[in-house]
């Protein structure tokens, strides 16, 4: 038989970037085309693109170029649902980038379409994908740990003012209009895929402290959301959204009936794990530390390579082209995905209502889904800068005149803006 390669293409050139060379190499897929209407973002992968790989900067033009059997999407954070729904209407597969969807009503809608057209679809959602993740994935699922009764999940990524203005070019950018909960996927999906677990549920506050982001046009105040979230099973885990206190790291923590297990603080490679004293399997140990690794197979080991994100960003391209070619269905399917989304937009509503529980809808259920098809509301701008709800727990909070001065200043000077 024939072996199968998916042939993909790539829409936005800066985070797209890291997976032009992972799809030059991966086994079964070919990267055939990119796509950027920005000459700066096109240069970051020109020296690097194979000869044959056509650059379009026109994404209609792209997008029925013929050329390729999937897209990924690595364009604006808050436009990934429109993209995907004019490939998929196209008969293209969709590997997505964070987050799959940015209101209730694009959460049905994207559900609909991959029913309708029958294309595959999974989220690019790397940080399961971290060696001890992995590695506590595959404990869990021996059954020694019992069920999860407490997880947590942390992802803190704190920049520099200047460093903010430089990843959010423009008054109009995502990132100065981020609320906290909804880039929530990295602190979250590691515990649904260790756990196997679905959302059922969730609870909101956030930590308003914006001295930190002086100088920017950021319009969130909020540092920290944690996020409380119930799952199928009874059990609860605390999530971050992306945080930003002091101190860069990702952490992960699963507590069970008869054990727990975390990543060692400030290692994605190595893991802690601790029996009660009268739950120690045969052959290991009340504590010890192991080293994690991606799999037990030497050879998928060593492939990950120098891939970004802990290696991560192979996986992601691992399991996509294996959905596509061997029909092998991904842990972060439409429904998974989705379900994070809509967290992330009752979490907002949440932080903004008093830490109110809102449920998650099983976005299997079409009589669920149409509870919320008409539900449009938004914390990002149009193109007058309205928005149909509040980025910030602080629904008035604005930078100043000054902030605002000082990331202009900034833009221009790293030529960002005209
Ligand atoms: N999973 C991860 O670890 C990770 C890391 C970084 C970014 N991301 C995600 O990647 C996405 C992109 O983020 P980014 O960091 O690249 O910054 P960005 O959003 O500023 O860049 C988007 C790029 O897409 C291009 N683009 C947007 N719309 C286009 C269109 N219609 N036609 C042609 N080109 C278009 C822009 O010119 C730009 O180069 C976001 O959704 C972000 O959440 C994920």
């Amino acid at each position: 038989m024939e072996k199968k390669i998916m042939r993909i293409g790539i829409l936005g050139t800066l985070r797209g970037g890291s997976y032009v060379d992972i799809f030059q190499k991966l086994d079964g897929a070919k990267l055939t085309a990119v796509c950027d209407n920005s000459a700066r973002s096109i240069n970051n992968v020109k020296g690097i693109l194979k000869e044959d790989v056509k650059i379009f900067t026109d994404f209609d033009e792209f997008i029925d170029s013929g050329l390729f059997d999937a897209v990924m999407l690595c364009n604006y954070f808050y436009e990934h649902v429109p993209f995907a729904v004019k490939a998929m209407e196209r008969g293209i597969h969709v590997l997505s980038e964070c987050t799959p969807a940015l209101t209730m009503a694009e959460c049905v809608q994207l559900c609909r379409t991959v029913e309708k057209t029958g294309c595959k679809y999974m989220l690019a959602e790397n940080y399961p994908f971290f060696a001890c993740n992995m590695e506590m994935k595959r404990r869990f699922d021996t059954g020694n740990f019992g069920r999860a009764l407490f997880c947590e999940g942390e992802y803190n990524h704190p920049v520099t003012p200047h460093d903010k203005n430089m990843l959010s070019p423009g008054q109009f950018h995502w990132r100065n209009w981020l609320p906290r909960p909804y880039y929530l996927t990295h602190a979250l999906a590691p515990i649904l895929y260790i756990t196997g677990n679905n959302l059922k549920a969730v609870n909101c506050k956030q930590v308003f402290a914006p001295d930190s982001i002086k100088g920017t046009a950021c319009r969130v105040g909020d540092m920290v959301a944690i996020m409380l979230c119930e799952m199928d099973d009874g059990s609860l885990a605390r999530v971050t959204g992306c945080a930003a206190w002091g101190g860069h790291g990702n952490w992960y923590r699963i507590c069970a009936e008869k054990g727990n297990m975390e990543n060692v603080r400030g290692s994605l490679d190595q893991i802690r794990v601790q029996y009660n004293s009268w739950n120690v399997p045969e052959g290991e140990s009340e504590v010890s530390t192991h080293p994690a690794r991606w799999y037990e197979e030497d050879s998928l080991n060593a492939m990950p390579g120098n891939a970004g994100h802990g290696g991560g960003d192979f996986w992601v391209a691992y399991h996509f082209t294996k959905y596509v070619n061997e029909d092998i269905e991904p842990f972060f399917n439409v429904y998974r995905s989705v379900a994070m989304s809509a967290t992330a937009v009752l979490a907002l509503r949440s932080s903004q209502n008093g830490g109110k529980e809102y449920k998650i809808p099983d976005f299997t259920k079409e009589e669920e889904r149409v509870l919320w098809e008409n539900d449009h509301d938004s914390p990002f701008p149009d193109t007058d800068g309205n928005t149909t709800m509040p980025c910030c727990s602080h629904p008035d909070y604005m930078p100043t005149e000054e902030d605002f001065a000082n990331a202009e200043k900034e833009w221009r000077e790293a030529g960002l803006i005209e």
